[in-house]
């Protein structure tokens, strides 16, 4: 049986002020501490099916400000239904306890670091003068970490012409893949001038980026696919992961007060635990389907 997947956004507090960011607010007006994180995957375990774990991927806001979070590892290392584990970090805080704990946790699969482009101009447009440089250094102190490091860019018509950039980076910082989502106007994001890319651009990004990656696709093989990530193994093959969209039931993004969105680019709230069950929230969730060959939450922001 695959896990129920999820993406935990522990709080909307962060240190960056990302222009494409769909958060408007990067406070710590919701954050919780990690005895209500804890609450709240028992109160998940509760509402698994017999033999159903988990896939998480923790997320903010930023999670490596987090003083708790060392906490919640160790209670995830330590919860048997909890299968695979990954985070999703701006890459800029290496230091003290909090950047420690991830070195400890054995069910850490993945440290997916964000950035919008293999090259600094384009990404510091988005995420600030000097990320891209400071990301770079501290790579080496993720290295150090011993789990498989991805790249995770944001495509927009913002950094579309960054995109060849990308793959070469990745093989020159010695990373383990890359990944391809779409930019979805929301929050701060909004804001950015020009805005998302159209299906047909996304279609030939995820062709191009293929390519970049020595891979040659028929396009009606991506019909579909709505996030991509490469993997490069020690041994210098190349994987080619697609996802599809998520919506449907077996996957949420939940948030800092607990509150549930099908997915977070689709911010419609199905309940909030732990006073809504979760067996709710995932009635909630089933009535959510995926739209053919689209987004469904980039159409809605678009039309928002
Ligand atoms: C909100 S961030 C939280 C984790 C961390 N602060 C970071 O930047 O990686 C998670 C991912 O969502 C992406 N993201 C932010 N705003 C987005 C938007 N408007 N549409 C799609 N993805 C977005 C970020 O680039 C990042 O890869
Ligand atoms: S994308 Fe991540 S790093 Fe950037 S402002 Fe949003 S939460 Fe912070």
């Amino acid at each position: 049986m695959d896990p129920f997947s999820f993406q935990w956004h522990l709080s909307d507090r962060c240190n960056l002020r990302c222009r494409h960011c769909y958060q408007e607010d990067h406070s710590a007006a919701r954050e919780r501490d990690a005895s209500f994180w804890i609450e709240l995957l028992e109160h998940i375990r509760l509402g698994l099916a017999k033999g159903e774990g988990l896939s998480i991927n923790l997320t903010g806001g930023e999670p490596l400000l987090l003083e708790g979070l060392p906490l919640l590892l160790e209670a995830l290392d330590h919860c048997p239904d909890v299968q695979e584990l990954q985070i999703i970090t701006n890459g800029t805080l290496i230091e003290g306890p909090v950047f420690e704990s991830l070195g400890r946790c054995r069910k850490l699969t993945a440290v997916k670091i964000s950035v919008e482009a293999g090259q600094a101009e384009l990404n510091d447009a988005v995420r600030g003068a000097g990320m891209f440089r400071r990301v770079e250094e501290n790579l080496e102190h993720f290295r150090k970490l011993k789990r498989p490091l991805v790249a995770m860019v944001t495509l927009g018509a913002h950094n579309l012409h960054g995109l060849d950039s990308c793959w070469p980076w990745v093989c020159e910082q010695g990373l383990d893949g890359l990944l391809l989502e779409r930019f979805v106007p929301l929050g701060a994001g909004r804001h950015l001038a020009p805005g998302p890319i159209d299906e047909a651009a996304w279609q030939s990004a995820l062709r191009r980026l293929a390519q970049s990656a020595g891979l040659d696709l028929d396009p009606r093989e991506l019909e579909w696919v709505r996030a991509v990530w490469i993997k490069r193994a020690a041994d210098g093959g190349i994987e080619f992961c697609a996802a599809a969209c998520e919506l449907g039931g077996g996957s949420m993004a939940l948030m800092p007060d607990g509150s549930v969105y099908a997915c977070r680019r689709l911010p419609r709230v199905l309940g909030r635990m732990p006073e809504t069950s979760f067996v709710g929230i995932r009635k909630g969730l089933m009535s959510f389907s995926p739209i053919k060959g689209g987004c469904r939450a980039l159409d809605e922001a678009i039309r928002r």
